[in-house]
C-alpha cells in the first residue's frame, strides 16, 4: 500500500468512525424542491428523484424538502404530473427522513390568498399525503395570514415552522424598518403562535455573514424555538453566512447536493460537512455516501436538465443582488419582461423606479408574490406613465394589495397611490384592516360543483380550486379526456445523447448543410415565432405560400380550435357562433384553411372573428400573456378606460382598459388562450 493510499484510508476511516459532535448542526436538503426550482425552473420530475431517494434517506438529514413553493404549479402545468402523487411516491422510497414543504401561508402554493375552506382542506390533504414539516411564510410577514393554516397543521399533529422573510432597504441590516428589533419582534410573534421552529428565510441571498451572526445571536437570546437559517447562494455570500450563523448557534441550515447547488440555488452540503468535520458542530454525515448520490445525479439525472441552466453568463454570482438588495430572480424577470416588450433599454429606469414603487406600496419584503407585484407595477410605470400621470396601468394585484387583501404592509401605503388604485375597486374603495381571508367567501363547494364528473377525489378538487384554468386542463389530461401536448412529456437520456451526438458532429463540421434556396419576398402575412432549442433562441417567420388571407384579428383562430386549448372556468354568455373565417383581402386567392373552419369545441365559447372591414379601436395586448377573462361581451357598451380584459402576464393579472368608448364589436380570444404582444384582443367601435 502506498503512502498516499494510507492517508486516504485513514481520512475515510476517520470520517466514518468519528465520535458524534456535542451539538451537531442539523441539515435540510433542498435539492428536490428549492434546488431545481432555483436552477431549473422547477422542472424536476419525480422519476428523476427516485434514483437517489433511498440513498438520501440514509444521510441523516433533519428533513428533505420535497414539495410546495412552485412545484405544484410547475408540475400540473408543465410536467403533466399530479403534484399529490409526488408526495406519495417519494414516501415509498424515503421512509425515515421527514418531508418538508414550503407553504405560502394563505397563498398555499399559489399566488393569491385563498379562502379559509380551501386553506384548511389543502393543509389537511398535504398532511394526509405525507408532509411532516410545514415551512410557512407570508410575503408581508403578516402572521394573521398564518392563523388558519397553523391551526390545521397542529390539528394534524404536524410540525409548524414559522418564517421571517428577510428583507432590507440598506446595504446592510438596519434602517428604519428591517432592523434587528424588527426580526426579534417577528420571532416573538411566531413563538407566541406556537411555532416549533423559526426560520430566517433569505430568499435572495441578501444576508451578509456578520448580519447573519448578529441576527441569529439576537434570536437565540430572545426566543426558545430552534432557529433555522435558509439562504440562497445568488450573491455569493451564503456559505460564509452559514458559517457565521453556525458560530452564532443556529440549529438548522439548508443546503443542496452539489449538482443542485450554487448560482441562484443554495450552498452545497459537501463543503459544509468537511468544514465542520471534527468540531463540536460536526454534521456527522458520511462524505462517501454523499459522493455516491452525486455520482448518480451527475450521470443519470442532471444531463436531462442542463439545457435549463441559465448559462447566459460565466459568473455564478449575481452582483446585481449586492448592488440593488433585490432578489436575483425578480431582476431577471424584469429583464425578460422588458425584452419581450422590446424595451430592454429602459432597464436603468426600472432600477431607479423600483425602490420608489416599493416604498409607495408599503416597503414590503420582496418574495413571491410581492416581488412580482412590485416588479410588474414598476415595469408598467416605466412603460406607460408620462410626466402628467403616474400609475397609469395598475395591476389587479396592486389594487388588492392597496385594499389590504395581502395583509398589512411594513409601512403605510402612499395614500395617493392607494386612493387611485381603489377607485372603482369592486370590493369597495375603503381598505380593510382585518385578517385578509375574513373577507373571502368560501370557495370549495363551488370548486366541487365546477369539477363534477371530472374530479375523482378531494385532491383533484383542490388542484382545480388553486389553479382553475391549468388545473382543469391537467385533470382532463389525467383522466384521458384530452391529450397532453408533446412539450409536457419527459426527455429521455437517449434523446439527450442523440442531441449531443448531433452537436458533436456540428462542431466537427460534419453536419451537411442543405443547398440554399432563394427566399421569396416577405409579405404582410408573415407571422413571427420565438423558437427555443436548448439554450439557443431563434426568431422564425412563418407564412403560408400565396399569402395568408387571415387578417391579424383572427390569426389565433386555429389555436382555439385545437383540442389542447384549455376550457374556460366559467363560460361567459356565448357570443354569436363563429361563421367561416373572414377574408381580409378578397383580392388574393385564399388557400383552404381546414383548421380554422372547424367548429369550436363545445365547452369553448365561440370566438367572434372580426368581419372584414370592422371599424373600430383595437385593444392590443401590451405584453405576452394568457387571457384570464373578458369582462365585456360582444355588443356591450363600454366607456373609454373600462376594464375589458384581464390578461395574466408574469403570473400577475393585468386589467386592460378600453382604448375608446363605444360597443364591443369583436372578441378574438377565449379564456386560457396565450397571446403575443400586440395581438388584438378585442375591437371597440
Ligand atoms: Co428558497
Amino acid at each position: 500500500m502506498s503512502n498516499h493510499d494510507q492517508i486516504k484510508t485513514t481520512a475515510m476511516d476517520y470520517s466514518k468512525n468519528r465520535p458524534p459532535a456535542e451539538n451537531p448542526v442539523k441539515v435540510v436538503d433542498l435539492s428536490l424542491r428549492d434546488g431545481h426550482q432555483s436552477l431549473f425552473a422547477t422542472r424536476g420530475r419525480t422519476e428523476d428523484m427516485i434514483p437517489v431517494a433511498e440513498k438520501m434517506d440514509e444521510v441523516g438529514f433533519w428533513a428533505v424538502e420535497t414539495w410546495g413553493g412552485a412545484t405544484f404549479d410547475a408540475m400540473h402545468r408543465f410536467l403533466n404530473e399530479d403534484p399529490w402523487e409526488r408526495i406519495r411516491t417519494l414516501k415509498r422510497y424515503i421512509t425515515k427522513t421527514p418531508f418538508s414543504m414550503l407553504l405560502r401561508a394563505q397563498n398555499l402554493v399559489g399566488y393569491r390568498n385563498y379562502a379559509d375552506d380551501v386553506a384548511r382542506a389543502f393543509v389537511e390533504r398535504s398532511a394526509a399525503n405525507g408532509i411532516d414539516i410545514f415551512r410557512t411564510f407570508d410575503a408581508l410577514n403578516d402572521y394573521r395570514n398564518f392563523e388558519t393554516v397553523a391551526s390545521v397543521i397542529k390539528e394534524c399533529g404536524k410540525h409548524f415552522q414559522g418564517c421571517i422573510c428577510y428583507s432590507m432597504t440598506e446595504p446592510r441590516i438596519g434602517g428604519e424598518v428591517y432592523n434587528i428589533e424588527y426580526y426579534v419582534r417577528k420571532a416573538k410573534e411566531l413563538e407566541a403562535m406556537g411555532a416549533e421552529t423559526i426560520c430566517i428565510k433569505d430568499m435572495a441571498g441578501l444576508v451578509a455573514p456578520y448580519d447573519a451572526y448578529e441576527i441569529v445571536k439576537a434570536l437565540k437570546a430572545a426566543v426558545k424555538p430552534p432557529i433555522h437559517f435558509h439562504s440562497h447562494f445568488t450573491s455569493g455570500m451564503s456559505p460564509m453566512s452559514h458559517l457565521k450563523a453556525i458560530e452564532a448557534g443556529v440549529d438548522i441550515v439548508d443546503t443542496c447536493m452539489s449538482p443542485y447547488a450554487y448560482r441562484t440555488s443554495h450552498a452545497a452540503v459537501e463543503p459544509l460537512v468537511m468544514t465542520l468535520l471534527g468540531t463540536n458542530r460536526d454534521t456527522g454525515f458520511d462524505i462517501q455516501q454523499l459522493a455516491e448520490i452525486n455520482e448518480i445525479l451527475e450521470r443519470k439525472v442532471l444531463p436531462k436538465y442542463k439545457h435549463l441552466l441559465d448559462d447566459s453568463k460565466v459568473s455564478i454570482i449575481d452582483i446585481n443582488v449586492l448592488l440593488h438588495q433585490t432578489p436575483g430572480g425578480m431582476l431577471s424577470n424584469l429583464v425578460n419582461q422588458l425584452r419581450e416588450m422590446d424595451a430592454l433599454h429602459k432597464i436603468d429606469e426600472v432600477y431607479k423606479e423600483l425602490p420608489k414603487v416599493r416604498k409607495e406600496l408599503g416597503q414590503i419584503p420582496l418574495v413571491t408574490p410581492t416581488s412580482q407585484i412590485v416588479g410588474i407595477q414598476t415595469v408598467n410605470n416605466v412603460l406607460f406613465d408620462d410626466k402628467d400621470e403616474r400609475y397609469k396601468m395598475i395591476t389587479d394585484q396592486v389594487k388588492d394589495l392597496c385594499y389590504g387583501l395581502y395583509g398589512q404592509t411594513a409601512i403605510p401605503i402612499d395614500p395617493e397611490v392607494q386612493k387611485k388604485a381603489l377607485k372603482g375597486y369592486p370590493r369597495g374603495e375603503d381598505p380593510i384592516t382585518c385578517r385578509p381571508a375574513e373577507v373571502l367567501e368560501p370557495e370549495l363547494d363551488q370548486a366541487k360543483k365546477d369539477t363534477e364528473g371530472l374530479a375523482q377525489d378531494l385532491d383533484d378538487v383542490i388542484t382545480y380550486a388553486l389553479y382553475p384554468i391549468t388545473g382543469k386542463r391537467f385533470l382532463k389530461w389525467k383522466y384521458g379526456k384530452e391529450d397532453p401536448p408533446p412539450e409536457v412529456k419527459p426527455r429521455t437520456l437517449e434523446e439527450i445523447e442523440a442531441e449531443n451526438e448531433l452537436i458533436k458532429l456540428a462542431k466537427l463540421g460534419l453536419l451537411v448543410r442543405k443547398p440554399e434556396k432563394k427566399a421569396p419576398p416577405k409579405t404582410d402575412a408573415l407571422r413571427t415565432f420565438n423558437v427555443f432549442v436548448d439554450d439557443e433562441y431563434f426568431e422564425v417567420g412563418v407564412e403560408e405560400p400565396g399569402g395568408s388571407p387571415v387578417i391579424s384579428y383572427v390569426q389565433q383562430l386555429p389555436v382555439q380550435a385545437q383540442a389542447s386549448a384549455p376550457a374556460p372556468v366559467s363560460a361567459p354568455a356565448p357570443v354569436t357562433p363563429a361563421p367561416a373565417p373572414v377574408k381580409s383581402k378578397p383580392a388574393k386567392p385564399a388557400p383552404p384553411e381546414p383548421e380554422s373552419s372547424k367548429p369550436a369545441a363545445p365547452a369553448t365559447p365561440a370566438p367572434s372573428p372580426v368581419a372584414a372591414g370592422v371599424e373600430g379601436a383595437p385593444l392590443k395586448a401590451p405584453m405576452p400573456g394568457m387571457i384570464v377573462r373578458y369582462l365585456k361581451q360582444v355588443g356591450d357598451a363600454v366607456s373609454k378606460g373600462d376594464t375589458v380584459v384581464i390578461l395574466e402576464a408574469m403570473k400577475m393579472e393585468n386589467a386592460l382598459p378600453a382604448p375608446a368608448g363605444g360597443t364591443v364589436k369583436a372578441i378574438n380570444f377565449s379564456i386560457g388562450d396565450s397571446v403575443a404582444k400586440d395581438d388584438v384582443l378585442c375591437v371597440i367601435g
